[in-house]
Formats: C-alpha cells, structure tokens, sequence
C-alpha cells in the first residue's frame, strides 16, 4: 500500500487494542500520532510498535503523553498538525471496578470524550472512528446480536458505552457533517504474531484469555470457572471471541469507508466473528496449543454474566467489506506466543 498524507490521531493508542492498530495503520500507509496518559499502559508498548514496523515507517509515528481530559493536551496537537480522523480507544473498561467507582468512569469515558468532540470541531475534524462494545447489547433475549437491537447497560461501564454511542448520535444529527462510525467489540484476544505486542493488563485480570495466559505461565494457580450450569453445550457460558488483529484489521475498513463516505452519518457496526465459543472449549484450545494444563476450579455463576453472546457480522461483511479471518486455534496460538516470550507483559518481573 502507497504512503498517504492522511494523519489519523489515536487516543489510547499505548493499549492493547490501539498498538495492534496502530501497528495495521502504518502498514496501510497511513501517518499515527497517539495520545495516551499511560495509566493501563506502558511507553514500551509504543517501543514495540516501532520494532515492528521498522524504522521507515516509525518516523511516521509520534507519541505524546497526555489526557484526553485535558483540553490544552488535545489543543496542542490539534494547532500543530490537520488530523484526518480520530480513532478514540483511550478510556477505562473494567466493568467490576465501574461499579465501586462510577464517577472516575464517567470522568475518563464521558468527559474525555465529550473533551475530544469539542477540540476536533473547533479545529474542523469531524470524522470519528469510536470504540463501542458489546456491553451496549445488555443480556439480549435473541442471538445473534444485530446492530439494530434495542440497546441496554447493565454496568456503568456500559452505561458510559451506551451515552457516548447516543452523544454520538445527537452530535451527527445536529451536525450532519461528521462522520462517526461506532465499532461494538466482541471478546478481543490473541496477539501479534511477532510475539511482541499484546494484552499486559495490571492486576489479576478481570477477563477469560489474560487470566488463563497467566495461569499457563504459572503466574496464577488455577482459573475460576465462572459457572458450569449454563443451558449450553457443556454448562459453561459462550462468548464471540475475536483475533486482535482482525479487529484491528475491522478498524482500517471502518476508517477507509469513512474517509471515502460523506453521508455515512453516525453508524454502528459488530465487530465479531459469528462464532461461539465456550468457556471450556477455549481452555481446551489453550491447552493444546501451549502444551500446559490450566487446572480449573468450578465458582457459581459471575453476576451479570449472559450465557451466550455472538454477533451478526453481516453489516461488517456487506458494508465495510471486512471479515475475520482467524479461529480459536490462532488465537490462542498467537497469545501463547506473546505470554511465553513475555510472561511478565512488557516489564520485567519487579522484584
Ligand atoms: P487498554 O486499557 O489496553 O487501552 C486504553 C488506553 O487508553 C490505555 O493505554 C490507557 O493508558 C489509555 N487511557 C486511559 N485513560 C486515558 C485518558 N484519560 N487520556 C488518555 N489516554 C487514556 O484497553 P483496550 O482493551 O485497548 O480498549 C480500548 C477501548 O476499547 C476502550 O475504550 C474499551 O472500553 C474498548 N473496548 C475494549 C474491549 C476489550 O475487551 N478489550 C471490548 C470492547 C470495547
Ligand atoms: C468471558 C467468559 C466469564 C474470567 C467483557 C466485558 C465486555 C467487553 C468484553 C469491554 C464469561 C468467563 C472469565 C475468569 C471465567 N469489554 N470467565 N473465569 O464478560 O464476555 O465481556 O469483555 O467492553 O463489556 O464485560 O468477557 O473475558 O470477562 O468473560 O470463567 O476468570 O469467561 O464468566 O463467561 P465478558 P470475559
């Protein structure tokens, strides 16, 4: 692919899903420059980005410190360079701890993104590319999940998701020159293939594919079956798991359609794979790609859970003209590849 000019700012760009994207952007030829105060992330991520791609296409790459939060942060970058369109990952995402603290939830997600809105219309960027989950779907009574389902929150994680997907609506209304694309996220797991970039969440990982990484590279003792009395094929709950690089993948069509649509409005899009996988069937996968055994222990059921959830992908397919290409297999092999060459994430084991 030809080098653009185009100049597209990444919020969050230091996290997991944003250095994978960042990674597929400047392969497609297109000029990063990301924002990120590195509160869930770490400068040798952005490193990891540049080993990647090499060092012709890294001095296409800048990387600030800053928060979306704060207007001046965003002012200037916005004064010194004309971006093209925003992606817009950085934000917070643990449901457990949206609920113990709503408010730093609706600081980061609802003010920086109201912040971001504000700054790329006074400098005339009205093209947005929104991270969205399937959190929005709530527990839908019908599978699979299609993206003109009435929309619910059951966290207040979900419910920032859900307000800045309507806030996105309203400003696309009243505005009709931007173009908004909201991509509602299934599960994302998996790894570069390098081996070099992935998920290094801080903490005990809230979610199934980090916990169990951490778990085959002995980190942690067994993982906590959240419920084996689901009506599904095997008790446990079922989950559209998709390849990081097949979302980040979804994020290049997303982006193209929008620069090359005037009338997109504000339109949302699953970016799944289709496919349903269990909570067992997944541990299976991992076990017989890395060779390890991940002991289990059963617990009742994790509140708020659904028992399945996958996505609809024809919209992506018919309108964006993406669809994923890997299956559980490579996605467990590429995160056993990251998790093996870097069991303790991007940092060395501190001591
Ligand atoms: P992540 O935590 O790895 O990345 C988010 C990045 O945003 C981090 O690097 C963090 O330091 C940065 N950030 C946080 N607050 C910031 C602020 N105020 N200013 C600037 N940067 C800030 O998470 P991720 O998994 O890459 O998720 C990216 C986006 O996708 C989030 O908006 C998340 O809600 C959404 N999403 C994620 C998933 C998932 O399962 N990973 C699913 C659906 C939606
Ligand atoms: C998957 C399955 C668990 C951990 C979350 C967010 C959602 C979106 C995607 C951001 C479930 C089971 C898990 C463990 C387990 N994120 N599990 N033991 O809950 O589908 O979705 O990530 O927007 O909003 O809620 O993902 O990975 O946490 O769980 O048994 O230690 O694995 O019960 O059935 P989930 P998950």
């Amino acid at each position: 692919m030809a080098s653009s000019d185009q100049t597209i700012l990444v919020t969050g760009g230091a996290g997991f899903i944003g250095t994978h994207t960042v990674v597929q952007l400047l392969k497609s030829g297109f000029k990063v420059s990301i924002i990120d105060n590195l509160d869930n992330s770490v400068i040798e991520a952005v490193d990891r980005v540049r080993e990647v791609v090499g060092p012709e296409l890294s001095e296409r790459l800048e990387f600030t410190k800053g928060d979306v939060r704060n207007k001046d942060d965003l002012e200037n970058l916005f004064s010194k360079t004309k971006f093209d369109a925003v992606i817009h990952f950085a934000g917070l995402k643990a449901v457990g701890e949206s609920v113990a603290n709503p408010r730093r939830y609706f600081d980061v997600n609802l003010i920086g993104t109201i912040n971001l809105y504000e700054v790329m219309a006074k400098y005339n960027c009205k093209k947005m590319v929104f991270s969205s989950s399937t959190t929005v779907y709530g527990q839908p009574e019908k599978m699979p999940c299609v993206e003109d389902f009435e929309l619910r929150a059951i966290s207040p994680y979900g419910r920032t998701k859900l307000f800045l997907e309507e806030i996105a609506r309203d400003i696309q209304k009243a505005e009709p020159e931007w173009r908004i694309i909201l991509l509602r996220y299934f599960n994302p797991v998996g790894a570069h293939e390098s081996g070099k970039l992935g998920e290094d969440p801080k903490g005990i990982p809230n979610q199934l594919m980090p916990y169990i990484q951490q778990v085959a590279v002995g980190r942690l003792p067994e993982l906590n079956v959240y419920g084996l009395d689901y009506p599904t094929k095997d008790g446990s709950a079922v989950r559209d798991y998709i390849h990081i690089m097949d979302l980040a993948d979804g994020h290049i069509a997303a982006l193209r359609k929008l620069l090359a649509t005037e009338n997109i409005g504000c339109t949302a899009y699953n970016l799944g794979t289709g496919q349903g996988t269990s909570v067992l069937e997944m541990v299976a996968a991992f076990e017989k790609v890395s060779g390890k055994k991940i002991p289990l222990k059963l617990c009742p059921r994790r509140p708020g859970d659904a028992t399945a959830v996958y996505a609809s992908t024809e919209k992506a397919e018919k309108e964006l003209g993406w669809k994923a290409k890997y299956g559980v297999e490579e996605m467990c092999r590429d995160q056993w590849n990251w998790a093996r060459n870097n069991p303790w994430g991007y940092q060395k084991k501190k001591d």
